[in-house]
């Protein structure tokens, strides 16, 4: 009997000759594992080719739901964004798989797990340090890292072996998507300088030719979780997949990002993430109004934190769980409804409103109805100063180089005589 081995099936290029390659090199069944993250509508097709180039099972696995429920929604209610631009789908997506591949290794009695990433990317990290951590006794293997063909090379492979090339090879771009996103390199592209060609767009119009009459859309929050549009309650993968549509077609959503890869270098990636993009606005918008100055400036570390460990591969790490209780527990009262308008490419705040707000009119407001009380105002100010009083009266200004310098006009050289 052969050993097994488990693979991360997409259906492209290099996955289809890591199916031949791995039974040709090291005589090993292939079991095929598919996963649907909202990325491909035909997973039958792919199905029927990992059969068709050799291997020995051929599994799909839909995870929209999970991936949904215990990565994107987590991601958004900790606002994590990586570099202040990339919504992180590819990066949420790959936890995710390697449990996938784990638990399917284990049901299927397979010695091995193996994945189509190069060496030189975030996504073998990720792959990696996930699978390593839950089941430390699989071997991992990395056929594209190992085979040392090039593209070319890859094609001639395909060929020989009677592998049917996918459509998608006269692209010159590398594409990953999921529901939360979709990302494009290569080719073109990777002379930082130059526009993204339009063609290298799919998910999003571009604005020049979105409508000319705005889209409003409204976004019901409970406890910082997405569960209402426009009033209806709506399922985490249809709420994202609706607004990916809708604001794809306002042109929102087009990511422009030189990025820090985890092995070093830069890299010019563009995405289209038009649900993620609103989201995400739509949740800071609603945190603005029900958590106070002080959460939300330290939530804004925590979110930079989170958003660098997911990037960084770190997804089943204590780190994380420590992480996660703080912001599960910042979300209890982010209720309520955010209302946005879609228009050539922008995404704009329009309203917020929550049955917990802390913005008091009666606070406020500048007519009638005015409940600050402005006498309170002089003590404030008084012992807000006393610090800074004390210590200019014993330290005057004026002395130290920087902006204060304005306070003594500059001494010439004349003077100094
Ligand atoms: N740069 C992004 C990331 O590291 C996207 C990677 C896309 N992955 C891919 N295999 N094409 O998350």
């Amino acid at each position: 009997m052969r050993d097994k081995v488990v693979l991360a099936y997409s259906g492209g290029l290099d996955t289809s000759v890591a199916i031949k390659w791995l039974r040709e090199k090291y005589n090993l069944d292939v079991i095929a594992l598919t996963i649907d993250v909202g990325n491909e509508p035909d997973f039958s097709t792919v199905r029927d080719k990992a059969l068709k180039v050799g291997a020995t099972k051929a599994l799909v696995k839909d995870a929209k739901e999970l991936f949904v429920n215990h990565f994107i929604f987590p991601a958004l209610r900790a606002d994590a964004i990586y570099e202040g631009q990339y919504p992180l789908a590819t990066a949420l997506s790959r936890p995710l798989m390697a449990k996938l591949l784990v638990d399917i290794a284990r049901e299927e009695g397979a010695q091995a797990v193996a994945h189509g990433c190069t060496g030189k990317g975030n996504d073998q990290v990720r792959f990696e340090v996930s699978i390593s951590a839950l089941a430390p006794e699989l071997k991992i293997m990395a056929p594209a890292r190992e085979w040392g063909m090039t593209r070319q090379q890859t094609i001639n492979y395909a060929k020989r072996y009677d592998i049917p090339l996918p459509i998608t090879l006269a692209s010159p771009y590398s594409i990953d998507e999921n529901l939360w996103g979709r990302s494009i390199e290569c080719g073109i592209l990777e002379d930082p300088w130059v526009e993204p060609p339009e063609e290298a767009f799919s998910w999003t119009k571009s604005p020049r030719e979105a409508p000319d009459e705005a889209s409003y859309v409204e976004i019901g929050f409970e406890a910082g979780t997405p569960v209402a549009v426009d009033g209806q309650k709506l399922g985490g993968v249809s709420l994202i997949g609706w607004l990916n549509e809708l604001a794809g077609s306002h042109g929102v959503g087009r990511i422009d990002h030189v990025e820090n890869r985890l092995v070093g270098i830069k890299s010019r990636e563009i995405y289209e993430a038009p649900a993620a993009v609103v989201l995400l606005e739509a949740h800071r918008a609603l945190e603005a109004i029900t958590l106070s100055k002080s959460q939300l400036r330290f939530k804004q570390k925590v979110a930079a934190e989170y958003a660098d460990l997911i990037y960084d591969g770190l997804w089943f790490t204590a780190q994380h769980q420590d992480l996660a209780a703080y912001i599960t527990s910042s979300q209890r009262f982010v209720t309520g409804t955010v209302r946005l308008k879609l228009f050539k490419g922008k995404c704009s705040i329009v309203g917020r409103k929550s049955p917990l707000s802390l913005y008091s009119y009666g606070l406020a407001t500048y007519d009638k109805g005015d409940q600050f009380d402005q006498s309170a105002a002089p003590g404030f100010i008084h012992i807000w100063g006393l610090p800074v009083r004390t210590q200019v009266q014993i330290q005057p200004l004026g002395e130290a180089e920087g902006p204060l310098n304005i306070m003594q006009p500059k001494k010439t050289g004349e003077d100094n005589k």
